[in-house]
């Protein structure tokens, strides 16, 4: 018994229960007159024979893993209609703005630079899918006419700064620019000089503008936007996309006035036409029968509660596919979409928590250390102690009351005004979501770690 217990404290159960039956099976040879060095030398044995079940447990879960992989999924045919960049061949819903996008650019077919235009609308509406789709399509079509045309896909937040922006420009007209070393007007230059030389055509498509605009001096749009004035010949036009509806208020007004000489409003899908897009899809990825009727109109409203957004669905589509494998049902129900969208909220929320800046991390750990609903006045308390603590500057009331509220909208807390008092609006907080996640996710961090 004292063994026993022994060994549950020293080892865990799983070893302390193999170690008993082992001194049980020693105990029994004893017994049976076995002498005791030969019950040692069979104890040995027992132990080995013990570890060689173990193993071959785990080769066995092993090998039972690798060759379901080896089988390939039966829920899945294929995965590429799945991911989030793929281009279906067809895109529902979206003819009116694919015939628009392709009559505004069908000039450079006729070797003239065509108008510039923005194409706005939330997450999920189509608009990188359209822009690709009639971008391959003129592609092929000047290739077929044998007209240059430069077309340049460049992704701004991805891209992350002017200068590489360039650098994909520079790639399609076939200038070489070393990748550090210039700057950007000289890096810009190179490649205008060259589109006038050899009398080039450009479509540069800038998907999620935005980030160009909001994180950088705005001096390439601004360039880019004088180019028609500039260069003769050859021209550069350009297909602006933005997920942000308010990112035109950033922009320089004469940017603004020659980026949008053409504009276009992406609308969210409703939750039928999200219905239909992934039935299409459905029937493109997965084998016929593996996924219910119920489970597919379970995403699409889902994915339709927030707005009608085309690319949450497909998401949810295939991490329920995921779910279901994992789980080895032979089909996808209702319930792997539920599993699936849980799944995806946490993920979407440690990503938000994980790319906080540091003062908002600060701010939002002086939220959780505080007693329930603290006010903001308790919290800015807090928060001078950890602010202090960490070594980093400490900012106003003001501005602290300022980033609970962009924690407010990114639905992190929620703070809602208590009483409007002599020095200002006071309110109280809650937090949003849960504690442990915060906690977990910020032990992650190198500077927030050490304060939690
Ligand atoms: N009309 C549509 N028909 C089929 N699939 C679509 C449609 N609109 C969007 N999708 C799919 O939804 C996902 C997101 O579309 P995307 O064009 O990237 O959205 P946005 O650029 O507006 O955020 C992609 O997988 C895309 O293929
Ligand atoms: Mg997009």
């Amino acid at each position: 018994m004292l063994k026993m217990f022994y060994n549950l404290v020293c080892f865990g159960r799983y070893k302390a229960i193999i170690n008993c039956l082992a001194t049980q099976e020693r105990a029994n040879l004893i017994n049976k007159n076995v002498s005791d060095s030969k019950a040692n030398l069979l104890w040995k044995w027992w132990g080995v024979r013990v570890n060689a079940n173990k193993e071959a447990d785990q080769r066995k879960l092993l090998d039972s893993i690798f060759t379901r992989a080896t089988q390939g999924s039966r829920i899945v045919k294929d995965a590429e209609p799945l991911r989030p960049d793929y281009i279906p061949p067809k895109l529902l819903f979206r003819d009116e703005q694919i015939a628009a996008v392709a009559q505004i650019v069908a000039p450079l077919l006729r070797r003239q630079r065509c108008s510039n235009i923005l194409l706005y609308g939330k997450t999920g509406t189509g608009k990188t899918a359209t822009a690709r789709l009639v971008l391959n399509e003129l592609k092929l079509k000047a290739q077929k006419l044998n007209i240059p045309i430069c077309l340049c896909y460049s992704n701004c937040r991805l891209a992350g700064t002017e200068y590489r922006v360039v650098l994909d420009l520079a790639e399609t007209a076939c200038v070489k620019i070393p990748f550090t070393g210039l700057s950007l007007g000289e890096a810009y230059s190179r490649v205008a000089a060259q589109i006038s030389s050899e009398n080039l055509n450009v479509l540069l498509v800038l998907d999620e503008i935005d980030y160009l605009a909001k994180s950088s001096t705005g001096n390439l749009l601004y360039e880019l936007t004088r180019s028609h004035d500039k260069l003769n010949p050859g021209s550069i036009s350009l297909i602006g996309i933005s997920n942000d509806l308010r990112f035109k208020e950033m922009l320089d007004p004469r940017v603004l006035s020659s980026l949008g000489e053409e504009e276009m409003v992406f609308p969210p899908y409703s939750v039928e036409e999200l219905r239909l897009i992934l039935e299409e899809r459905v029937k493109l990825a997965f084998n016929e029968g593996c996924i219910t009727e119920a489970a597919v109109n379970l995403c699409a409203a889902l994915a339709g509660s927030e707005h009608g957004d085309a690319r949450r669905a497909v998401d949810l589509l295939r991490v329920s596919a995921e779910v279901a494998e994992r789980e080895q049902s032979p089909r996808v129900e209702e319930r792997h979409i539920k599993i699936a969208l849980q799944k995806m909220e946490q993920d979407r929320l440690i990503e938000a928590l994980r790319v906080l800046p540091l003062q908002a991390k600060l701010i939002l750990l002086a939220v959780v250390k505080s007693t329930d609903s603290p006010s903001t006045g308790s919290i800015y308390q807090t928060y001078l102690s950890l602010s202090s603590r960490v070594g980093v500057e400490t900012l106003t009331a003001r501005r602290v009351s300022g980033i609970l509220s962009e924690l407010d909208m990114q639905g992190l807390v929620s703070a809602n005004v208590l009483s409007k008092g002599r020095y200002g609006r006071s309110k109280r907080v809650i937090l949003l979501v849960p504690k442990p996640l915060v906690l977990d996710v910020f032990t992650q961090d190198p500077v927030v770690s050490s304060i939690i």
